[in-house]
Formats: structure tokens, C-alpha cells, sequence
């Protein structure tokens, strides 16, 4: 299901089954809800992306079922140079109560595709089962842009190779026009309360090497690894801070002190507060000029 430029859409209670290719893209478009939606793909098919939100402002996806062979979800906003032009970001994004299977691929991935920018995600009760990642941000210089202001709470990852990924050379571009000064900025990224079982590492982070992603917090993660290792979060380019709860303990640059909780937005977005209109009619009933009251 393709959207463009629309406004005002609301996709519940379906079930998509093998999609050849993205299952529900809206793209350019505001005031979107997918609710109650089940996707299906062959978990070895490529591509088949469960809801891909792509320069859409004020998206609301909850209490959807994805079985994929590529991201659960995953956020994005135009490629390189075509994305920088178009300058159209996504934002005010809300996933809630997900429940994702993705062997190769995210749970929630943001980007690659980011160079109109990717601002005010709030994700909370992830449920996953046998995904390669948890939460993902894939970008590259050449994209530009942003993602910030990303806030994930409350995740449950069973079998699960990274629970946080970051790439920040992500090599992929659309052609050789792409900006080499087209430095992408990562910031204020909080994820908490995670549990995770069966991870084989708990994090690899890779920022850009001068362009640090900076701001992230994490708090309240426990990651049962399959078995020890040395290293079980691996950083590089990346700054932040972390609470004395989580285990195995981060890297070094996100050992920064931090109390409590990581920031998590209390506002209500006005797309919490989309409701579908029922519509109602009288059905007239033959002989007696009056209607039944049916709707
Ligand atoms: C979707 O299904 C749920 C559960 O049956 C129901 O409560 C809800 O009203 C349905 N949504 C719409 C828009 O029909
Ligand atoms: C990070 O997000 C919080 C919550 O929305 C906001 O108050 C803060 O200003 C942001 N920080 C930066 C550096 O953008
Ligand atoms: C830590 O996360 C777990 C799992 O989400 C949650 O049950 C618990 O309340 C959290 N603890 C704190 C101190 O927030």
C-alpha cells in the first residue's frame, strides 16, 4: 500500500500477505494510523519492510504483528542528494505495542534513507522474537540531515544479535552525485527499561568518525548475552551517558554518570488523539416511509 501526499489516513485490521516488496509506505503525507495490522513475509524474502513512514509527518502505528524478511518498521526521508533537495523531514512518529520477527533485519530502523531528516520518534513496548536488532540508525556522509530527539522505552528482545546498532557508514547511494560534506548529524538518543535474552552482543555502535552521534542515554537494559565476551558493546564515534542499571555495563564513551530515567517526551502528540469517525445512516424500510435506525 502506497500513500503519497495524503492526509489523514487510517489502515486497521488487515492482514498483508507476501508483499514482493515495502508493505505499507506512506510517503509525503501527515495524520497517518495503522493500527491492528498484520504483516506476513517469508523471513528470508529481501526487502519486504513492514511500515515504512518516509517524509510523513504525525504517524501513529500500534498493536500491528510483523513477520518480516526486512525491517519491522522502519523510518526514512529521502536518499542523498534527492533527499536533501526535497528537504521533507519525518516526524511525530509514535510505535507502540509491536510485536516484530525479523531474522535479518530491525525491529525499528531509522533510516537508511534519512536526508530529509528524522525527528520526535517515541517508541514504547516493543515485543521481538528472533531479529538481528532491536533499534537500528543506518545513515552515511552523503546523506546530511538528522535523526534526533529518538526515544525508545520498554523493549522484550528474545534472540537477538544486537540489541542497539548504529551504522554510520552505511554504503549505499543512489548514484556518485552524492555531497561528500553531506555530514549527517545523530543526536539525543535515549533508549531504557530493555530486557533482552539470547543476544549474541549487546550493542555496536559506529558514529562518524569528526561528526560524534552524541546525546545518547541508555538506562535500564539488561542484555543476557549467549555467551561472555570482552567486548559486548562495541563504540566507536558515539558520546553519551548511561545509569548504573545496565548490564553488561556499556562502553567507555557511554559510561558518562546518569541517574534515573533517560528523557521520554510527556506531551500527548494531536495524532494520540486521532479517532476514526463511524459513520452512520438510516436504511429506509419498504412500505413504511421511516427508517430502521441500522448504522
Ligand atoms: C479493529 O478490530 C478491533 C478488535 O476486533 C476492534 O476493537 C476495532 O474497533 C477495529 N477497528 C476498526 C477501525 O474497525
Ligand atoms: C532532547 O529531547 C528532549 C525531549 O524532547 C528535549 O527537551 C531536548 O531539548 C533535546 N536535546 C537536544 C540536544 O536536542
Ligand atoms: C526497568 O525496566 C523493566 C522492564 O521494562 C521495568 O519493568 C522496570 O520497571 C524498569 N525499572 C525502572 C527503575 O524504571
Amino acid at each position: 500500500m502506497e500513500l503519497m501526499h495524503s492526509d489523514t489516513i487510517f489502515i486497521s485490521n488487515l492482514t498483508l500477505l507476501n508483499s514482493p516488496a515495502w508493505n505499507i509506505h506512506p510517503v509525503y503525507s501527515s495524520n497517518i494510523v495503522v493500527q491492528g495490522v498484520t504483516i506476513l513475509a517469508p523471513t528470508h524474502s529481501p526487502n519486504t519492510d513492514g511500515i515504512n513512514p518516509d517524509s510523513c509527518s504525525h504517524v501513529r502505528i500500534e498493536d500491528c504483528y510483523i513477520v518480516s524478511g526486512d525491517d519491522c518498521v522502519a523510518i526514512k526521508s529521502g536518499w542523498d542528494e534527492y533527499g536533501i533537495a526535497y528537504a521533507m523531514p519525518s516526524q511525530h512518529i509514535v510505535v507502540r505495542r509491536l510485536t516484530c520477527v525479523s531474522p535479518t533485519s530491525a525491529v525499528i530502523a531509522l533510516g537508511s534513507e534519512m536526508s530529509g531528516g528524522i525527528q520526535d520518534v517515541r517508541a514504547e513496548d516493543i515485543v521481538a522474537v528472533d531479529s538481528e536488532s532491536g533499534v537500528r540508525i543506518k545513515t552515511a556522509v552523503g546523506r546530511g540531515a538528522y535523526v534526533k530527539d529518538v526515544f525508545v522505552r520498554g523493549m522484550t528482545l528474545t534472540t537477538m544479535k544486537w540489541v542497539f546498532w548504529m551504522t554510520g557508514n552505511y554504503k549505499s547511494h543512489p548514484d556518485d552525485k552524492y555531497d561528500p560534506n553531506a555530514v549527517p548529524v545523530v543526536e539525543n538518543i535515549s533508549y531504557q527499561d530493555v530486557v533482552a535474552t539470547g543476544v549474541t552482543t549487546a550493542a555496536r555502535l559506529e558514529g562518524i568518525q569528526g561528526a560524534p552521534f552524541k546525546g545518547i542515554c541508555i538506562a535500564n537494559v539488561t542484555a543476557t548475552l549467549t555467551k561472555s565476551r570482552k567486548y559486548p558493546w562495541t563504540c566507536t564515534d558515539v558520546e553519551g551517558v548511561s545509569s548504573a542499571d545496565v548490564t553488561p555495563a556499556p562502553c567507555q564513551p557511554l559510561q558518562g554518570a546518569h541517574d534515573g530515567a533517560c528523557p521520554f517526551p510527556t506531551d500527548t502528540l494531536p495524532i494520540d488523539q486521532l479517532t476514526l469517525q463511524q459513520c452512520a445512516y438510516d436504511v429506509p424500510v419498504p412500505g413504511t416511509g421511516t427508517g430502521s435506525g441500522g448504522n
